[in-house]
């Protein structure tokens, strides 16, 4: 097939988690690979690609506005396309398939989470035949590591180790839409470590639904702890990993907080529920006691630790004691961040046939209350650094205030200072500054560059 991409423009607009991020970042690398030059507005894009998350219900309706709303913006000035081609890819592209093009008429590509290849393929189908280019697979061939990328900061990098997930949590759609876990030969994670390390990389995230179980499925089962030596070896400035089932956290790993000087002390350890009853009704294989005492041993081993969890309120059948069960779970712990998530039921799950009585109300009432438990305990978490010295990562200017910069801390907390006089903000993009805490906030620290 000729290549009918060359001087077309593209958008990409990515919903979700970590991996849809980091498969955005190959579908940039694939189309300009092919000619085709990102854009950062809709407007000026003669291909838009949405990267789609299911997770939640209120994913779903926000991407079939986007795309209904699409269909009135006309195309920029001196396209050679005859139409604007619309793509939809990822999970909700996996979930639905040919199902989308019958709700949304004006779509072009549907692709899935385990064909990112087939894209350019079916976006030139599309330009050059016209009608629904549909093809989503079963399973992934392979892992998608040739393909290439266009990586969203030159200083930090995602780098998938695992795709998948094995662990059919009975709220969760993942494993339907991303398949059965697979792992990426140790070798190869490592190569790509030093390659990002080279061409200036700072900061490496290793992503994975679980990362802690890699490695089962490969020659000589290699571990997570492996993995994480491998790549401290690149000598990458900071290493960080998402996300860690409690139910596989190994005290192997938790010893590499106390040893491997670039593995970062912040560990998402998402626990879903304070509840014992309720872990069980979800599927977890952990109960709250064990979470504790995996707590204690991350603090033992790095006492300055930042903790985050993923906490869920309203499962099916949650009565008043399993919600406060959880919400003394989270004042006890003290956690820099949770992220807090509403119940929402996916069709195809477990937990979707599962009876709940509990009105909506009571539900919002209780989400309120541990969003304030969290707030509190956030706040409280970040004054143990109000008037220290942290080493941080420059990310950009602030979103706030030009005259602003922002970046991270080791803990992965937001600090913002100001960009010293006649400085200009890409000089310091990218590097590693240390900044005098002079105020600690709930969601943020502010200070001062050092000098
Ligand atoms: N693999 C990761 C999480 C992936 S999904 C893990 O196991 O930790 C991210 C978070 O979304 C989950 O931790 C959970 O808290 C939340 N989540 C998943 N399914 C959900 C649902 N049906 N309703 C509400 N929250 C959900
Ligand atoms: Fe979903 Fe559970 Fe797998 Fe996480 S571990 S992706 S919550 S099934
Ligand atoms: Fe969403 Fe798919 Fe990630 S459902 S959370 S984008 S794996």
């Amino acid at each position: 097939m000729h290549n009918s991409l060359i001087d077309t423009t593209f958008c990409v607009r990515t919903f979700g988690c970590q991996m849809n991020k980091h498969d955005s970042e190959r579908v940039c690398g694939m189309l300009e690979a092919l000619g085709s030059e990102q854009v950062g507005e809709i407007e000026d894009a003669d291909i838009v690609v949405f990267m789609t998350c299911c997770v939640r219900e209120a994913a779903d309706v926000r991407l079939l506005g986007q795309v209904a709303s699409l269909k009135n913006i006309p195309l920029r000035a001196g396209s050679h396309v005859s139409k604007r081609v619309i793509a939809v890819g990822g999970c909700i592209g996996q979930r639905d398939g040919e199902k989308l093009t019958k709700e949304l008429p004006h779509l072009d590509v549907v692709f899935g989470t385990h064909n990112l290849a087939s894209l350019p393929r079916l976006v030139q189908e599309a330009l050059e035949e016209g009608g629904h280019h549909v093809e989503v697979l079963d399973e992934s061939l392979d892992f998608p590591t040739s393909l290439p990328i266009d990586r969203e900061h030159e200083w930090a990098a995602w780098l998938p180790i695992t795709i998948g997930c094995n662990n059919f949590c009975t709220y969760c759609i993942v494993p339907y839409v991303r398949g059965r876990e697979k792992s990426r030969p140790l070798e190869d994670i490592a190569n790509e470590a030093r390659g990002y390390v080279l061409s200036g990389a700072k900061e490496i995230t290793l992503l994975g639904q679980n990362v802690n179980s890699y490695g089962r499925d490969l020659y000589g089962k290699p571990r997570f702890a492996d993995v994480l030596d491998a790549v401290s070896a690149s000598g990458v400035e900071r290493i960080r990993f998402a996300t860690s089932h409690p139910k596989d956290l190994t005290d192997e790993v938790i010893e590499k907080f106390a040893t491997l000087p670039n593995l970062m002390p912040a560990l998402h350890l998402p626990v879903q529920s304070g509840s014992d009853r309720i872990l069980r009704a979800m599927n977890r294989r952990y109960d709250s006691a064990h979470y504790r005492e995996l707590v204690q041993k991350v603090r033992a081993a790095c006492p300055d630790i930042a903790l985050s969890t993923d906490i869920i309120v309203g499962f099916p059948g949650e009565t008043e004691e399993d919600f406060l069960q959880t919400y003394e779970l989270v004042r006890e712990i003290g956690y820099h961040q949770v992220f807090t998530f509403i119940y929402s039921r996916r069709e195809g799950t477990p937990a979707a046939d599962m009876p709940d009585d509990t009105p909506r109300e009571v539900i919002q009432e209780r989400f309120d209350r541990l969003v304030d438990a969290v707030q509190e305990g956030a706040w409280q978490a970040n004054q143990a650094d109000a008037g220290s010295i942290v080493p941080v990562l420059v990310e950009g200017a602030s979103k706030r205030d030009a005259r602003m910069l922002s970046g991270r801390s080791p803990k992965n907390q937001t600090v913002h200072f100001p960009l010293p006089d006649g400085e200009s903000v890409s000089a310091w993009t990218g590097k590693t500054v240390d900044v005098h805490v002079t105020e600690a906030k709930t969601w943020y620290l502010a200070g001062e560059v050092v000098r």
